[in-house]
């Protein structure tokens, strides 16, 4: 694992985004990973800089989001649909038909998460994979537990990650309690995993998944068992380090 400690967000943004171009640069046909949440922002931030400077063309690019909330329609203003929308994919030339994310609302879902691996499959694999972590180690939205899932799967999301969700929505009552995720070995299946972390508050969790036990109870923990990852942090993140 490598980590890297960095001065602040604009900075790690940078630093996630040239892993991203080397991909986008060096591929044929490009699959990268995405995450949503507030840690990816200065990573697309520099990715559409990237992409109106003329050095990125995503035109030859496939994407594939680890999650999306189960009870809210795609058009959603919280969907994950949407934020990648808004925050990535309208900004810069990916073809939206070739960007996916689960359909956590099909009308079967156990066939939708066994489609979800076989168009990932299908893609030739991810070849470098974006993730944020919670609070309680979460990635995708693999909660911790007594077991690390192997594939996309139906989640019931924990207190605390409802808690860390409620910023979005109106009101608690109205955050999802289910999402769509990929498992722990979808994640571990890509060719390259980039972690990011900002802020103090997440200095233990970030402690526990990259020094600590590897066990399911936190999830991030891992990522210390696959052979290319590299750990973005900033200082607040890593002080307990
Ligand atoms: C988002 C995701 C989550 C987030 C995590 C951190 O697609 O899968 O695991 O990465 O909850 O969220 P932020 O970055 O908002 O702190």
């Amino acid at each position: 694992m490598k980590i890297v400690v960095l001065k602040d967000k604009k900075a790690q943004g940078q630093a996630v985004a040239a892993l991203f171009a080397a991909d986008v640069l060096t591929n044929q046909h490009p699959v990268l990973g995405f995450a949503t949440g507030s840690s990816p922002l200065p990573t697309y931030a520099a990715l559409i800089d990237l992409y109106k400077a003329n050095v990125l063309d995503f035109s030859n690019v496939t994407t594939f989001n680890l999650d999306e909330y189960v009870g809210i329609p795609a058009a959603h203003e919280q969907s994950y649909y949407t934020f990648m929308r808004e925050n990535l994919f309208t900004k810069v030339n990916v073809d939206l038909s070739r960007c996916h994310l689960p359909n956590a609302n099909a009308a079967d879902p156990a066939l939708e998460c066994r489609q979800y691996e076989q168009a990932i499959t299908k893609a030739g694999g991810i070849d470098i994979q974006l993730l944020g972590i919670g609070l309680n180690g979460h990635i995708g939205f693999n909660e911790p537990s007594d077991v690390f899932p192997d594939q996309t799967n139906v989640v019931a999301l924990t207190d605390s990650t409802i808690e860390a969700n409620t910023r979005f929505f109106a009101s608690r009552q109205e955050v999802p309690r289910y999402a769509m995720t990929m498992g722990i070995g979808t994640i571990l299946r890509a060719k390259k995993i980039v972690l990011v972390i900002s802020g103090k508050d997440k200095a233990e969790i970030t402690k526990a998944a990259l020094q600590g036990p590897i066990v399911p109870q936190v999830p991030a923990s891992i990522l210390q068992t696959h052979h290319n990852v590299v750990v973005v942090l900033d200082e607040g993140a890593a002080s307990l380090l």
